[in-house]
Protein backbone atom coordinates (compact mmCIF):
# COMPACT_ATOMS: atom_id res chain seq x y z
CA UNK A 1 0.00 0.00 0.00
CA UNK A 2 1.23 3.42 -0.86
CA UNK A 3 -0.15 5.06 2.46
CA UNK A 4 -0.10 4.57 5.61
CA UNK A 5 -3.76 2.93 6.99
CA UNK A 6 -5.58 4.36 9.61
CA UNK A 7 -4.38 3.99 12.76
CA UNK A 8 -7.46 1.46 13.69
CA UNK A 9 -6.84 -0.99 10.98
CA UNK A 10 -3.65 -1.52 12.20
CA UNK A 11 -5.11 -2.20 16.18
CA UNK A 12 -6.83 -5.12 14.91
CA UNK A 13 -3.90 -6.58 12.44
CA UNK A 14 -1.64 -5.99 15.96
CA UNK A 15 -4.37 -7.40 17.49
CA UNK A 16 -4.13 -10.54 15.59
CA UNK A 17 -0.05 -10.95 16.30
CA UNK A 18 -0.55 -9.45 19.97
CA UNK A 19 -2.43 -12.65 20.20
CA UNK A 20 0.41 -14.51 18.22
CA UNK A 21 1.25 -17.61 19.72
CA UNK A 22 -2.24 -19.18 20.15
CA UNK A 23 -5.49 -19.58 17.83
CA UNK A 24 -6.18 -16.13 16.33
CA UNK A 25 -8.64 -14.32 18.56
CA UNK A 26 -12.29 -13.37 17.75
CA UNK A 27 -12.64 -9.78 16.77
CA UNK A 28 -15.67 -7.29 17.66
CA UNK A 29 -15.34 -4.58 15.98
CA UNK A 30 -17.77 -1.94 17.31
CA UNK A 31 -18.96 1.15 15.56
CA UNK A 32 -20.63 4.19 17.30
CA UNK A 33 -22.47 6.43 14.79
CA UNK A 34 -21.81 10.21 15.60
CA UNK A 35 -20.55 9.45 19.17
CA UNK A 36 -18.77 12.86 20.66
CA UNK A 37 -15.30 13.12 22.56
CA UNK A 38 -17.39 14.11 26.09
CA UNK A 39 -20.12 11.35 25.26
CA UNK A 40 -18.30 8.28 26.86
CA UNK A 41 -18.35 8.17 30.54
CA UNK A 42 -14.48 7.75 30.45
CA UNK A 43 -13.92 11.32 29.20
CA UNK A 44 -17.17 12.62 30.98
CA UNK A 45 -19.17 11.39 34.29
CA UNK A 46 -21.98 12.56 33.53
CA UNK A 47 -22.49 9.75 31.29
CA UNK A 48 -23.98 6.35 32.40
CA UNK A 49 -22.00 3.93 30.36
CA UNK A 50 -20.45 1.66 32.92
CA UNK A 51 -20.35 -1.01 30.06
CA UNK A 52 -18.06 0.99 28.07
CA UNK A 53 -16.20 2.45 30.94
CA UNK A 54 -15.37 -1.17 32.44
CA UNK A 55 -13.62 -1.99 29.21
CA UNK A 56 -12.00 1.27 28.67
CA UNK A 57 -10.50 1.51 31.76
CA UNK A 58 -9.46 -2.32 32.36
CA UNK A 59 -7.92 -2.28 28.40
CA UNK A 60 -6.10 0.51 26.30
CA UNK A 61 -8.04 4.19 25.66
CA UNK A 62 -7.14 5.24 22.37
CA UNK A 63 -6.69 8.96 23.51
CA UNK A 64 -5.24 10.54 20.04
CA UNK A 65 -7.48 7.79 17.63
CA UNK A 66 -8.32 9.89 14.54
CA UNK A 67 -10.94 8.87 12.18
CA UNK A 68 -12.44 11.15 9.12
CA UNK A 69 -14.93 13.73 9.58
CA UNK A 70 -17.31 12.24 8.48
CA UNK A 71 -19.55 8.73 8.04
CA UNK A 72 -18.76 7.02 4.98
CA UNK A 73 -15.33 7.86 4.59
CA UNK A 74 -14.82 6.75 7.80
CA UNK A 75 -16.43 3.50 7.23
CA UNK A 76 -14.08 2.89 4.30
CA UNK A 77 -11.06 2.99 5.84
CA UNK A 78 -12.46 0.79 8.64
CA UNK A 79 -13.27 -2.24 5.72
CA UNK A 80 -10.28 -1.22 3.50
CA UNK A 81 -6.86 0.33 5.60
CA UNK A 82 -6.81 3.08 2.44
CA UNK A 83 -7.85 6.71 2.95
CA UNK A 84 -11.01 7.96 1.09
CA UNK A 85 -8.48 9.88 -1.34
CA UNK A 86 -7.39 6.57 -2.51
CA UNK A 87 -10.80 4.98 -3.21
CA UNK A 88 -12.99 7.97 -4.34
CA UNK A 89 -14.48 8.08 -1.53
CA UNK A 90 -13.31 11.32 0.10
CA UNK A 91 -16.54 13.59 -0.93
CA UNK A 92 -19.13 14.07 1.85
CA UNK A 93 -21.28 10.61 2.58
CA UNK A 94 -23.42 8.68 0.07
CA UNK A 95 -26.74 10.03 -0.40
CA UNK A 96 -30.08 7.72 -0.61
CA UNK A 97 -30.08 8.36 -4.44
CA UNK A 98 -26.74 9.14 -5.34
CA UNK A 99 -25.29 6.12 -6.90
CA UNK A 100 -22.15 6.07 -4.67
CA UNK A 101 -19.66 3.27 -3.68
CA UNK A 102 -16.59 1.53 -2.56
CA UNK A 103 -15.29 0.28 -5.65
CA UNK A 104 -15.52 -3.42 -5.85
CA UNK A 105 -11.51 -4.07 -6.58
CA UNK A 106 -10.77 -3.02 -2.75
CA UNK A 107 -10.25 -5.73 -0.87
CA UNK A 108 -12.10 -5.48 2.74
CA UNK A 109 -10.92 -6.55 5.69
CA UNK A 110 -13.60 -9.94 6.54
CA UNK A 111 -12.53 -10.77 2.64
CA UNK A 112 -8.91 -10.66 4.45
CA UNK A 113 -9.85 -12.49 7.20
CA UNK A 114 -12.18 -15.26 5.24
CA UNK A 115 -9.16 -16.14 3.34
CA UNK A 116 -7.76 -16.69 7.54
CA UNK A 117 -10.62 -18.81 7.99
CA UNK A 118 -12.70 -16.26 9.80
CA UNK A 119 -16.44 -16.67 9.73
CA UNK A 120 -17.53 -12.99 9.43
CA UNK A 121 -20.50 -10.85 10.50
CA UNK A 122 -22.05 -7.43 9.87
CA UNK A 123 -25.11 -6.28 12.17
CA UNK A 124 -25.75 -2.38 11.41
CA UNK A 125 -25.51 0.34 9.40
CA UNK A 126 -23.42 -0.17 5.79
CA UNK A 127 -23.21 3.13 3.99
CA UNK A 128 -20.55 2.27 1.24
CA UNK A 129 -22.93 2.33 -1.37
CA UNK A 130 -25.86 -0.44 -2.56
CA UNK A 131 -26.62 0.48 -6.15
CA UNK A 132 -25.31 -2.76 -7.36
CA UNK A 133 -25.33 -6.21 -5.64
CA UNK A 134 -22.00 -6.13 -5.81
CA UNK A 135 -21.47 -3.11 -3.76
CA UNK A 136 -23.31 -4.41 -0.36
CA UNK A 137 -22.12 -6.31 2.54
CA UNK A 138 -22.64 -10.19 1.50
CA UNK A 139 -20.79 -9.51 -1.39
CA UNK A 140 -17.90 -7.53 -0.12
CA UNK A 141 -16.49 -10.31 2.72
CA UNK A 142 -19.42 -11.04 5.10
CA UNK A 143 -21.28 -14.20 5.42
CA UNK A 144 -24.16 -12.58 6.77
CA UNK A 145 -25.74 -8.89 7.11
CA UNK A 146 -28.71 -7.47 9.20
CA UNK A 147 -28.77 -3.95 8.81
CA UNK A 148 -29.36 -1.59 6.67
CA UNK A 149 -28.07 0.55 3.37
CA UNK A 150 -28.31 4.25 4.03
CA UNK A 151 -26.51 6.86 6.29
CA UNK A 152 -29.24 6.90 8.99
CA UNK A 153 -33.07 6.44 9.27
CA UNK A 154 -36.05 5.84 11.53
CA UNK A 155 -34.80 3.39 14.85
CA UNK A 156 -38.41 1.88 15.26
CA UNK A 157 -39.58 1.71 11.61
CA UNK A 158 -36.27 1.58 9.63
CA UNK A 159 -37.91 4.27 7.05
CA UNK A 160 -35.70 6.93 5.45
CA UNK A 161 -37.17 8.95 2.67
CA UNK A 162 -40.42 7.11 1.75
CA UNK A 163 -38.42 3.81 1.72
CA UNK A 164 -38.06 0.63 3.58
CA UNK A 165 -34.47 -0.23 4.74
CA UNK A 166 -33.82 -3.18 6.78
CA UNK A 167 -32.16 -6.38 5.02
CA UNK A 168 -31.17 -9.80 6.58
CA UNK A 169 -28.53 -10.79 4.00
CA UNK A 170 -30.05 -10.26 0.58
CA UNK A 171 -34.08 -10.04 1.29
CA UNK A 172 -35.97 -7.47 3.24
CA UNK A 173 -36.67 -8.08 6.98
CA UNK A 174 -38.79 -6.68 9.44
CA UNK A 175 -37.17 -7.13 12.90
CA UNK A 176 -40.53 -7.07 15.80
CA UNK A 177 -42.62 -4.31 15.42
CA UNK A 178 -41.60 -1.87 17.70
CA UNK A 179 -38.58 -2.52 18.52
CA UNK A 180 -35.72 -0.52 19.45
CA UNK A 181 -32.41 -0.40 16.86
CA UNK A 182 -30.18 -0.80 19.86
CA UNK A 183 -32.00 -4.21 20.47
CA UNK A 184 -32.37 -5.65 17.74
CA UNK A 185 -28.81 -5.27 16.93
CA UNK A 186 -27.52 -6.94 19.82
CA UNK A 187 -29.66 -9.51 19.87
CA UNK A 188 -28.84 -9.82 15.98
CA UNK A 189 -25.39 -10.14 17.47
CA UNK A 190 -26.01 -13.55 20.43
CA UNK A 191 -27.85 -14.93 17.73
CA UNK A 192 -24.51 -14.82 15.80
CA UNK A 193 -22.55 -15.89 18.96
CA UNK A 194 -24.66 -18.91 19.39
CA UNK A 195 -24.08 -19.92 15.74
CA UNK A 196 -20.70 -19.96 16.07
CA UNK A 197 -18.41 -22.21 18.16
CA UNK A 198 -15.87 -20.43 20.09
CA UNK A 199 -13.33 -22.93 20.17
CA UNK A 200 -13.43 -24.43 16.81
CA UNK A 201 -14.55 -21.24 14.92
CA UNK A 202 -12.90 -17.74 14.47
CA UNK A 203 -15.63 -15.25 14.37
CA UNK A 204 -14.99 -11.08 12.65
CA UNK A 205 -18.10 -9.56 14.12
CA UNK A 206 -18.59 -6.30 12.67
CA UNK A 207 -21.35 -4.14 14.62
CA UNK A 208 -22.16 -0.75 13.11
CA UNK A 209 -24.48 0.77 15.43
CA UNK A 210 -27.25 3.27 14.60
CA UNK A 211 -26.87 5.06 18.03
CA UNK A 212 -25.82 7.45 18.08
CA UNK A 213 -27.23 9.30 15.00
CA UNK A 214 -30.22 11.44 14.34
CA UNK A 215 -32.97 11.33 14.50
CA UNK A 216 -32.75 11.75 18.57
CA UNK A 217 -35.00 8.59 19.40
CA UNK A 218 -34.92 6.88 22.53
CA UNK A 219 -37.40 4.83 24.36
CA UNK A 220 -38.03 6.89 27.95
CA UNK A 221 -36.46 4.94 29.98
CA UNK A 222 -33.06 5.62 29.07
CA UNK A 223 -33.73 9.22 28.48
CA UNK A 224 -34.97 9.32 32.08
CA UNK A 225 -31.50 8.37 33.08
CA UNK A 226 -30.70 11.61 32.58
CA UNK A 227 -33.71 13.35 34.34
CA UNK A 228 -31.50 16.39 35.52
CA UNK A 229 -30.42 17.62 31.87
CA UNK A 230 -32.85 20.61 31.49
CA UNK A 231 -32.65 20.69 27.36
CA UNK A 232 -34.42 17.62 25.63
CA UNK A 233 -32.24 16.97 22.86
CA UNK A 234 -29.17 16.81 25.28
CA UNK A 235 -31.51 14.15 27.39
CA UNK A 236 -32.38 12.02 24.32
CA UNK A 237 -28.81 12.22 23.05
CA UNK A 238 -27.30 10.73 26.21
CA UNK A 239 -30.32 8.30 26.69
CA UNK A 240 -29.26 7.05 23.40
CA UNK A 241 -25.60 7.09 24.62
CA UNK A 242 -26.54 4.95 27.04
CA UNK A 243 -29.16 2.68 25.37
CA UNK A 244 -25.79 1.98 23.37
CA UNK A 245 -24.22 1.32 26.25
CA UNK A 246 -26.82 -1.87 27.36
CA UNK A 247 -26.32 -3.30 23.69
CA UNK A 248 -22.78 -3.64 24.06
CA UNK A 249 -23.48 -4.79 27.64
CA UNK A 250 -25.53 -7.54 26.78
CA UNK A 251 -23.25 -8.50 23.66
CA UNK A 252 -19.80 -8.74 26.41
CA UNK A 253 -22.23 -10.68 28.71
CA UNK A 254 -22.96 -13.09 25.78
CA UNK A 255 -19.38 -13.16 24.80
CA UNK A 256 -18.34 -14.44 28.17
CA UNK A 257 -21.10 -16.73 28.84
CA UNK A 258 -20.73 -18.07 25.35
CA UNK A 259 -16.69 -19.14 26.20
CA UNK A 260 -15.61 -16.67 23.62
CA UNK A 261 -13.73 -14.12 26.03
CA UNK A 262 -10.99 -15.71 26.67
CA UNK A 263 -9.42 -14.90 22.97
CA UNK A 264 -11.46 -12.36 21.79
CA UNK A 265 -10.11 -8.63 20.64
CA UNK A 266 -13.48 -5.85 21.66
CA UNK A 267 -12.58 -2.91 19.63
CA UNK A 268 -14.30 0.46 20.22
CA UNK A 269 -14.81 3.50 17.85
CA UNK A 270 -16.84 6.30 17.11
CA UNK A 271 -16.86 6.94 13.18
CA UNK A 272 -16.27 10.71 13.56
CA UNK A 273 -16.64 13.47 16.16
CA UNK A 274 -19.88 14.61 17.40
CA UNK A 275 -22.38 16.42 15.71
CA UNK A 276 -22.69 19.35 18.68
CA UNK A 277 -25.48 20.81 16.03
CA UNK A 278 -27.82 17.43 16.88
CA UNK A 279 -27.01 17.41 20.93
CA UNK A 280 -23.24 15.80 20.80
CA UNK A 281 -20.77 17.42 23.04
CA UNK A 282 -16.91 17.46 22.30
CA UNK A 283 -15.58 19.68 24.85
CA UNK A 284 -12.53 20.11 25.58
CA UNK A 285 -12.11 19.77 21.55
CA UNK A 286 -12.97 22.47 19.07
CA UNK A 287 -15.29 21.96 16.38
CA UNK A 288 -17.88 18.53 15.91
CA UNK A 289 -18.73 15.91 13.14
CA UNK A 290 -17.96 17.50 9.14
CA UNK A 291 -14.94 19.82 10.64
CA UNK A 292 -11.20 19.09 10.20
CA UNK A 293 -10.78 20.38 14.48
CA UNK A 294 -10.05 18.02 16.60
CA UNK A 295 -13.18 17.55 17.44
CA UNK A 296 -14.86 16.53 14.09
CA UNK A 297 -11.80 13.65 13.92
CA UNK A 298 -10.59 12.94 17.07
CA UNK A 299 -12.68 9.77 18.37
CA UNK A 300 -13.59 8.35 21.47
CA UNK A 301 -12.12 4.59 21.05
CA UNK A 302 -10.64 1.85 22.87
CA UNK A 303 -9.28 -1.48 22.31
CA UNK A 304 -10.17 -4.96 25.17
CA UNK A 305 -9.13 -8.26 25.67
CA UNK A 306 -9.32 -10.06 28.92
CA UNK A 307 -5.60 -11.67 27.47
CA UNK A 308 -4.42 -7.81 27.70
CA UNK A 309 -4.82 -8.27 31.69
CA UNK A 310 -1.90 -9.03 33.84
CA UNK A 311 -1.56 -9.70 37.20
CA UNK A 312 0.97 -6.85 38.07
CA UNK A 313 -1.29 -4.39 39.77
CA UNK A 314 -1.28 -2.17 36.93
CA UNK A 315 -3.93 -1.76 34.47
CA UNK A 316 -2.90 -1.17 30.43
CA UNK A 317 -3.65 2.70 30.71
CA UNK A 318 -1.20 2.78 33.23
CA UNK A 319 1.45 0.80 31.66
CA UNK A 320 0.69 2.99 28.15
CA UNK A 321 0.57 6.48 29.69
CA UNK A 322 1.78 6.20 33.23
CA UNK A 323 1.54 4.98 36.81
CA UNK A 324 1.47 6.48 40.13
CA UNK A 325 -1.89 8.54 40.35
CA UNK A 326 -5.14 6.55 41.29
CA UNK A 327 -6.82 5.85 37.51
CA UNK A 328 -9.94 8.17 38.13
CA UNK A 329 -7.40 10.68 38.32
CA UNK A 330 -5.09 10.08 35.29
CA UNK A 331 -7.69 11.03 32.79
CA UNK A 332 -7.30 14.73 32.75
CA UNK A 333 -3.87 15.31 34.53
CA UNK A 334 -0.98 16.77 32.89
CA UNK A 335 1.60 15.23 34.95
CA UNK A 336 2.06 12.24 32.57
CA UNK A 337 2.89 12.47 29.41
CA UNK A 338 0.19 13.51 26.59
CA UNK A 339 -0.55 12.29 23.21
CA UNK A 340 -2.37 14.52 21.74
CA UNK A 341 -2.38 18.47 21.09
CA UNK A 342 -1.28 20.14 24.10
CA UNK A 343 -4.07 22.71 22.92
CA UNK A 344 -6.98 21.04 22.71
CA UNK A 345 -9.25 23.70 21.56
CA UNK A 346 -7.36 24.71 19.14
CA UNK A 347 -7.30 28.60 19.52
CA UNK A 348 -3.26 28.96 18.92
CA UNK A 349 -1.43 29.21 16.10
CA UNK A 350 1.92 28.03 16.19
CA UNK A 351 2.68 27.63 12.28
CA UNK A 352 5.00 30.29 12.58
CA UNK A 353 7.08 29.49 15.18
CA UNK A 354 7.86 25.91 13.79
CA UNK A 355 8.56 26.28 9.92
CA UNK A 356 10.31 23.17 9.82
CA UNK A 357 6.99 21.32 11.03
CA UNK A 358 4.90 23.23 8.80
CA UNK A 359 7.59 22.43 5.46
CA UNK A 360 7.26 18.93 6.53
CA UNK A 361 3.70 18.48 6.71
CA UNK A 362 3.33 20.28 3.28
CA UNK A 363 5.78 17.85 1.72
CA UNK A 364 3.56 15.31 3.38
CA UNK A 365 0.45 16.78 1.99
CA UNK A 366 2.31 16.81 -1.47
CA UNK A 367 3.15 13.23 -1.27
CA UNK A 368 -0.32 12.12 -0.81
CA UNK A 369 -1.88 14.43 -3.10
CA UNK A 370 0.54 12.72 -5.68
CA UNK A 371 -1.66 9.54 -5.68
CA UNK A 372 -5.16 10.84 -5.05
CA UNK A 373 -8.05 9.46 -6.94
CA UNK A 374 -10.95 12.14 -8.24
CA UNK A 375 -13.42 12.34 -5.74
CA UNK A 376 -16.46 9.76 -7.30
CA UNK A 377 -19.65 11.88 -6.16
CA UNK A 378 -22.57 11.55 -8.80
CA UNK A 379 -25.58 13.43 -9.06
CA UNK A 380 -28.71 11.87 -8.08
CA UNK A 381 -30.75 9.17 -10.46
CA UNK A 382 -34.33 9.02 -10.21
CA UNK A 383 -33.77 5.24 -10.78
CA UNK A 384 -33.32 4.79 -7.36
CA UNK A 385 -36.59 5.74 -6.18
CA UNK A 386 -38.00 2.97 -3.59
CA UNK A 387 -41.03 2.77 -5.64
CA UNK A 388 -39.31 0.78 -8.24
CA UNK A 389 -38.53 -1.41 -5.52
CA UNK A 390 -41.81 -2.51 -3.80
CA UNK A 391 -40.81 0.19 -1.39
CA UNK A 392 -37.73 -0.51 -0.67
CA UNK A 393 -34.34 1.40 -0.70
CA UNK A 394 -32.56 -1.57 -2.92
CA UNK A 395 -29.71 -2.34 -5.29
CA UNK A 396 -30.23 -2.66 -9.07
CA UNK A 397 -29.70 0.97 -10.55
CA UNK A 398 -26.60 1.55 -11.50
C1 LIG B 1 -9.08 -0.17 -8.25
O1 LIG B 1 -9.36 0.39 -9.52
C2 LIG B 1 -9.03 1.76 -9.63
C3 LIG B 1 -9.55 2.28 -10.97
O2 LIG B 1 -9.11 1.45 -12.01
C4 LIG B 1 -7.51 1.92 -9.48
O3 LIG B 1 -7.17 3.29 -9.53
C5 LIG B 1 -7.12 1.37 -8.12
O4 LIG B 1 -5.71 1.40 -7.98
C6 LIG B 1 -7.60 -0.06 -7.94
N1 LIG B 1 -7.33 -0.44 -6.57
C7 LIG B 1 -6.90 -1.63 -6.22
C8 LIG B 1 -6.65 -1.86 -4.78
O5 LIG B 1 -6.73 -2.50 -7.04
C1 LIG C 1 -28.04 -15.22 6.13
O1 LIG C 1 -26.85 -15.88 5.84
C2 LIG C 1 -26.34 -16.67 6.91
C3 LIG C 1 -25.00 -17.24 6.49
O2 LIG C 1 -25.14 -17.94 5.29
C4 LIG C 1 -27.34 -17.76 7.27
O3 LIG C 1 -26.86 -18.46 8.38
C5 LIG C 1 -28.66 -17.10 7.62
O4 LIG C 1 -29.63 -18.11 7.86
C6 LIG C 1 -29.12 -16.23 6.47
N1 LIG C 1 -30.36 -15.57 6.90
C7 LIG C 1 -31.43 -15.47 6.13
C8 LIG C 1 -32.63 -14.84 6.71
O5 LIG C 1 -31.43 -15.88 4.99
C1 LIG D 1 -30.28 -6.21 27.19
O1 LIG D 1 -30.75 -7.43 27.73
C2 LIG D 1 -31.85 -7.29 28.63
C3 LIG D 1 -32.10 -8.66 29.24
O2 LIG D 1 -32.34 -9.60 28.26
C4 LIG D 1 -33.04 -6.76 27.83
O3 LIG D 1 -34.14 -6.58 28.70
C5 LIG D 1 -32.65 -5.42 27.24
O4 LIG D 1 -33.72 -4.95 26.43
C6 LIG D 1 -31.41 -5.56 26.37
N1 LIG D 1 -31.00 -4.23 25.94
C7 LIG D 1 -30.51 -3.96 24.72
C8 LIG D 1 -30.23 -2.54 24.40
O5 LIG D 1 -30.28 -4.81 23.90
C1 LIG E 1 -29.12 14.96 39.73
O1 LIG E 1 -29.98 15.50 40.71
C2 LIG E 1 -29.88 14.84 41.95
C3 LIG E 1 -30.99 15.41 42.85
O2 LIG E 1 -30.92 16.82 42.85
C4 LIG E 1 -28.48 15.02 42.51
O3 LIG E 1 -28.35 14.32 43.72
C5 LIG E 1 -27.49 14.44 41.53
O4 LIG E 1 -26.17 14.66 41.95
C6 LIG E 1 -27.68 15.09 40.16
N1 LIG E 1 -26.81 14.38 39.25
C7 LIG E 1 -26.07 15.00 38.35
C8 LIG E 1 -25.30 14.10 37.44
O5 LIG E 1 -26.01 16.21 38.24
C1 LIG F 1 -6.35 12.56 26.53
O1 LIG F 1 -6.66 13.72 25.78
C2 LIG F 1 -7.17 14.78 26.56
C3 LIG F 1 -7.61 15.90 25.61
O2 LIG F 1 -6.54 16.36 24.84
C4 LIG F 1 -6.09 15.24 27.52
O3 LIG F 1 -6.62 16.26 28.33
C5 LIG F 1 -5.69 14.05 28.39
O4 LIG F 1 -4.61 14.42 29.20
C6 LIG F 1 -5.26 12.88 27.52
N1 LIG F 1 -5.05 11.72 28.37
C7 LIG F 1 -3.98 10.96 28.27
C8 LIG F 1 -4.03 9.76 29.13
O5 LIG F 1 -3.05 11.22 27.56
Amino acid sequence: MDSSPPLLFFAVLAGMVLFGAAKPPHIIFIVADDLGWNDVGWHNDQMFTPNLDKMARAGVILNSSYVQPVCTPSRNCFMTGYYPFHTGLQHEVIHPSHPGYLPANFTTLPQKLKQLGYTTHIVGKWHLGFCDWKYTPTYRGFDSFMGYYNGAEDYFTHIRDNGYDFRFNTSVHHPPEGEYSANVISARAVEILDSVDPVRDQLYLYLPFQSVHAPLEVPERYENIYANISTKSRRQYCGMVSALDEAVGNITSALRDRGFMDNALIVFTTDNGGPTFTAANNLPLRGAKTTLWEGGTRGAAFVYSDNLLQNDGYTNNERWYGRGEPVAHRQFRGSFRTLGVPDPTEHHDIASDNPDVVSKLLGRLSFHKATMVPANFPPADPASDPKNFGGNWSPGWC
